[in-house]
């Protein structure tokens, strides 16, 4: 495994654990249900901390090739899924393969990369020495690291900055370093956990690059993320997650659907207009604006007219495609959650 995670003393993630349990001779359970060539595959996958429930029961197959986005608010147990994916620490209960391997197995995590949520690298190293550590780490042949290096440097954007030690580099810089450890040796599956999270819009341009790039070549990428709107542009499907369960999964269209949205820019909102917008669908308030989701495109004219019959005075009005992002809130909104709407 191309493991971001040095197990440094100042590290937040836990260090790779070696599986050696694996019993080289024994045949290994495969996949039920069809799944098999899949590149990932959980059933009833559950982790337990105490009393806490990092994941309830999660079910989920990825395709080979496929850019998989795992989106969750925070809490929702998606560095914990990728933890027990990557083998660093073990499951509760249920089953899970990597390449049709259970996961754990050491020789298969060799095939994947992985870029923790949270790493850190010895401040004393050079970037090129940091990549050459984790290429030995790797086992990639001496006679192809310095290629690979240099390769994967100019990948992520710090060809120039190789020669730096790492305790002059921002947080951005770490974190394309600790993608560009992901990357090394070519992974069959590359894990990445909120990669975006320390990069400014051209280093979130930069990522979409790469994992567009790891899908080219044939790649499964498997991406944890908090931000929709990266998720909507790189991703074939998505499985939105709360509280350890998948509440939501399919591609962008079949989660978003065809639901549509509008917004509209109003004052004066009373009783009658609150019970009209009601009438239509879902209801957000930011400020002077109302987007109400899952609405009959053509409804949007009686909804107008009804605004306007309950004294309400219209602005403007914007009709739209739900976006990810609508219905991730729906998705994550109970009915009686009064942080949904601003009523104010
Ligand atoms: N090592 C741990 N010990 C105890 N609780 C943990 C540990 N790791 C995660 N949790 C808990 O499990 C839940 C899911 O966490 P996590 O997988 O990190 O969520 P996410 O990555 O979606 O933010 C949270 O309630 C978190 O506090
Ligand atoms: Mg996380």
């Amino acid at each position: 495994m191309r493991c971001s995670t040095l197990p440094t003393a100042s590290s937040n993630s836990p260090a790779p654990h070696v599986a050696g349990s694996t019993t080289v001779n024994a045949p290994l359970p495969q996949p039920e249900g069809g799944a098999a060539g899949a590149a990932i595959r959980t059933l009833d996958l559950v982790k337990q901390y105490g009393s806490i429930t990092a994941l309830a029961g999660l079910t989920m197959t990825v395709g080979r090739g496929e850019v998989f986005g795992f989106l969750g608010p925070n809490g929702a147990g998606k560095t914990t899924a990728v933890k027990l994916l990557v083998g660093l620490t073990r499951p509760t209960a249920g089953q899970a393969w990597l390449l049709d391997v259970p996961i754990g197995d050491r020789v298969t995590r060799r095939r994947i990369g992985y870029l923790p949520e949270l790493f850190r690298y010895q401040d004393w190293l050079t970037a090129r020495e940091v990549l050459a550590l984790h290429c030995a780490l790797a086992d990639i042949p001496a006679a192809e690291r310095p290629r690979e290096i240099e390769h994967t440097l100019e990948t992520v954007g710090l060809a120039a900055r190789g020669g730096d030690r790492v305790g002059t580099f921002s947080k951005g810089m770490q974190q394309r370093l600790g993608l560009g450890v992901a990357l090394l040796g070519r992974p069959e599956v590359v894990f990445l956990d909120e990669p975006t999270s320390a990069l400014d819009p051209v280093g979130r341009r930069d990522v979409r690059e790469i994992v567009r790039g790891l899908k080219a070549r044939g790649a499964t990428v498997f991406l944890n993320s908090h931000l929709l709107s990266e998720v909507e542009l790189v991703c074939d499907r998505v499985a939105i997650v709360d509280k350890g369960r998948v509440v939501a999964l399919g591609s962008l269209h079949e989660v978003i659907g065809g639901a549509q949205a509008v917004r509209v820019r109003l004052t004066g909102l009373n009783g009658a207009g609150h019970a009209a917008l009601h009438s239509y669908g879902d209801v957000r308030h930011e400020g002077d604006w109302v987007t109400v989701t899952g609405l009959d495109a053509d409804a949007v004219p009686d909804l107008v007219a009804d605004l306007v019959r309950a004294g309400v005075q219209i602005h403007a009005v914007e009709p739209r495609h739900d976006s990810l992002e609508d219905r991730f809130l729906q998705l994550l909104t109970r009915p009686d959650d009064a942080a949904v709407e601003d009523t104010s």
